[in-house]
């Protein structure tokens, strides 16, 4: 197992690393070199335990045969060919696969190759859905504080996190914020959707007086919001977000890029939550990461209105290079094949009790002010050092990595979100690894 065969990079500087502290890394690098099942392996052969699937994405767990071969004899009968006017038969099986995943009534599936080009192109549909149906108008685009929605100028405009956007001016124009909803004082310690915030999402009529609902293409959120920190829906929110759209026309963007498969213990979020969008982001575990590709699935009414309602010829002016890829295709289907052959938002449901009780038991621990949960999410917000905010956080995961658990941080919260394969001692390894480090970073 410790034996690893891969080359040791010796020369750090090329490689600008994205979201990183370069100056930091490449002084005090961490290298991965392999990985399998719930674990990755150091170049030297240290094994650290996935306490993140990557980057909520190895939802099958890690070095999946299955994924592997497919890709492996997808290369060898066809190694690309554009979707441009032209078709390849294994991007329509990919795109049928996951329309059997999403709600009834979703069955239509644009490619992309990531989460933040899944954000965009959804704004892009949403825009032309009204404009096909003589609304165009509705140009308004409606986000959240503290949402997440990647890179792109569409997903970090109606993206809610600050410090991604001061380094660029120019953002997008005609957007506009819903209130964050993490209430920490009302629903601290909540397990599981908290009580209390269903009427944040009263801020959506207050932006339809302000703006006019004629103007107001779409609102887009996560389902749970994890890259600021595990934000759990209050009970009844979504539900209340929903009304509000359907009452003014206005679409409704899930962006499921980690809520989908499996991660809360059905195929997307959307289930679990009960709430159906017009339009649903995928990205990350569609091909359980091993290849890159991203997805926009829509309701039929919001195709059949672009793609019925423009002249004939091209209807949506939109789509990349590798848009259904052909081994991102296959990684896809494999991917699709093995949630259902192993039921993994089964075994996600199955072992979520476990979970959230262990989660949960770190309360205790010193500078620990809130923990949330949902499916197999888990948050725990710590108290910053004075003066130093993400500084203890930071500091734990460098303790925890180098004793062997990946955990995640983003400003003073640890997030979690293990492979959908994960057995109770790896659980207990990872919650009593975060728990030392913890207590050793507590001054
Ligand atoms: C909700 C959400 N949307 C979009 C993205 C961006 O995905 P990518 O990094 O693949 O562009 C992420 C990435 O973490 C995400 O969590």
């Amino acid at each position: 197992m410790n034996e690893v065969t891969v080359p040791r990079p010796n020369n750090l500087d090329a490689y600008w690393m994205p979201y990183s502290d370069n100056r930091y890394f490449k002084a005090n690098p961490r290298m991965i070199a392999r990985a399998e099942g719930m674990h990755y392996y150091t170049p030297e052969g240290r094994e650290i335990l996935d306490g993140t699937a990557g980057l909520w994405c190895c939802n099958a767990g890690h070095g999946r045969r299955e994924i592997k071969e497919a890709i492996q004899q997808q290369a060898a009968i066809l190694d690309y060919a554009p979707t441009f006017q032209l078709g390849h038969p294994i991007a329509f099986e990919a795109a049928a696969r996951i329309a059997e995943m999403t709600p009834d009534g979703m069955d239509k599936v644009f490619f992309t190759n990531s989460g933040s080009e899944s954000a965009d192109t959804a704004l892009k549909i949403a825009l032309a859905y009204h404009r096909a149906r003589g609304e165009s108008s509705r140009v308004r685009l409606i986000g959240r504080e503290r949402g997440y929605h990647g890179v792109g100028f569409g997903g970090m405009s109606v993206g809610g996190i600050g410090g991604n956007r001061k380094q660029f001016s120019g953002l997008l124009p005609y957007v506009d914020h819903l209130p964050h909803t993490h209430g920490i004082a009302e629903n601290v310690f909540a397990r599981g959707l908290p009580e209390h915030g269903a009427h944040l999402a009263d801020a959506l009529e207050n932006l339809v007086a302000l703006h006019g609902a004629e103007t107001i293409a779409a609102v887009m959120v996560e389902p749970v919001a994890g890259s600021t920190g595990v934000l759990v829906p209050p009970k009844g929110y979504l539900e209340r977000l929903r009304q509000i759209c359907t009452k003014h026309g206005i679409l409704l963007i899930f962006d499921e890029v980690i809520t989908g498969f499996g991660r809360l213990g059905t195929n997307f979020g959307a289930e679990r939550l009960g709430v159906i969008p017009d339009i649903m982001t995928m990205a990350k575990g569609l091909t359980n990461a091993a290849v890159p590709m991203g997805a926009v699935a829509v309701r039929n009414a919001v195709y059949d209105a672009v793609v019925e309602g423009s002249p004939a010829g091209i209807e949506l002016f939109h789509g990349y290079t590798y848009s259904g890829h052909p081994l991102a295709a296959a990684a896809a289907i494999a991917t699709m094949e093995l949630h259902r052959a192993e039921d993994l938002p089964g075994r996600a449901r199955a072992i979520e009790p476990y979970w959230q009780e262990a989660a949960h038991s770190l309360r205790t621990l010193p500078n620990v002010i809130d923990i949330r949960d949902c499916g197999l999410i888990a948050g725990i917000e710590l108290a910053p050092r004075p003066g130093k905010p993400t500084q203890r956080a930071l500091d734990i995961f460098r303790r925890c990595f180098d004793e062997g658990v990946l955990v995640r941080v983003t400003g003073d919260i640890v997030a979690l979100s293990p492979p959908l394969i994960i057995e109770k001692p790896h659980v207990d390894r990872l919650i009593g690894t975060l728990a030392e480090a913890i207590r050793a970073e507590a001054a």
